[in-house]
């Protein structure tokens, strides 16, 4: 069972889980069509909710349209080359017709520079640093296929020299930020989508250049709420079972909720933590909520 968790290794700067290493030339030299959208994140920052809401946004609420597959083969994860079921990411899009709906957790100086010569939308979600590492945490558990996460103190560690796989969360969250404007990249909270979900919906609907009713809209807010994605097999990854997801340790729709780390940092940690976090993040001024 140890041997299924595939080590990390080291991509122009950037841990990567060894498939995604070993096909990494292939990935690179993926071609967008113009009409491509990446949805970017940082892991567990919010992406499969974000799929959902796009893909809703898409298919004008129609809940059944959007039954027709689980997320990752309605929406390819990029870089993934394993776990089975779902077929690599490259050989999935290669058999669908654009526009498509990606995925990526790549951080930006490695997304494939097709996405950026074709202009392609980019929707990124960040999510506050202390909350993304416990929901990470927690997928490190129960995903057999990532390294071991091992005891929490030394998660922690890990997660601030960014030694997690797809790295850095602090050059993640930077790297995007910084090229927002001239890329034109949607930047998203998760703390804002559970704040407003309607007004972030609206808001990715704006930038879809998509103008749906307000019935639609609402009914999108429903179909895409913590409990509703988790009841959906659709979108609740139950399409990955054991050995690789295994949802008894912990499920993928866990919590769904800001704020949970402190059922995890100790006084002393979240102490260490936030001075480290200022010191990293003094170049910037990305306005996340709920950390400290
Ligand atoms: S992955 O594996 O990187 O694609 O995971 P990702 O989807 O980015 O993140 C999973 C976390 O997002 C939570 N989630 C949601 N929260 C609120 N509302 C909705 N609809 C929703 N869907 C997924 C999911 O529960 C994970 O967070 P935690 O904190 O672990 O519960």
């Amino acid at each position: 069972k140890l041997l299924f968790r595939f080590p990390l290794v080291t991509v122009r700067g950037t841990p990567l889980m060894c498939h995604i290493a070993d096909n990494f030339e292939k990935i690179w030299a993926f071609n967008p069509h113009p009409s491509d959208l990446l949805i970017a994140t940082y892991p567990k920052a919010g992406t499969t909710w974000t799929q959902e809401i796009v893909d809703l946004l898409l298919h004008n609420g129609d809940s059944e349209a959007c039954k027709r597959a689980p997320t990752p083969v309605r929406s390819p994860f990029l870089e993934i080359f394993s776990p089975k079921p779902i077929p690599s990411g490259l050989d999935l899009l290669e058999k669908m017709d654009p526009p498509r709906m990606i995925k990526t957790h790549l951080p930006f100086h490695l997304v494939p520079l097709g996405f950026w010569e074709n202009k392609c939308k980019t929707i990124y979600v960040a999510r506050n640093a202390k909350d993304n590492m416990v929901s990470y945490f927690h997928f490190d558990r129960m995903n057999q296929t990532q390294p071991e996460p091992g005891p929490w103190e030394c998660y922690v560690n890990k997660f601030m020299q960014g030694e997690l796989g797809w790295g850095s969360w602090y050059d993640h969250v930077k790297g995007y930020w910084v090229e927002k404007e001239e890329r034109n990249i949607l930047y998203l909270f998760y703390e804002e989508m559970k704040e407003n979900p309607r007004r972030e919906v609206e808001r990715i609907m704006r930038y879809l250049d998509l103008s749906l009713s307000d019935d639609v809209i609402s009914r999108i807010v429903e179909l895409t709420s913590f409990k509703s994605m988790k009841e959906n097999p659709m979108s609740n990854y139950s399409c990955v079972p054991a050995p690789v997801f295994d949802h008894t340790i912990s499920p993928f729709m866990r919590k769904g909720e800001v704020g949970d780390w402190r059922n995890y940092f100790s006084p002393e940690q979240s102490k260490m933590f936030d001075e480290d976090y200022k010191e990293k993040m003094k170049d910037v001024d990305i306005p996340f909520r709920d950390s400290i």
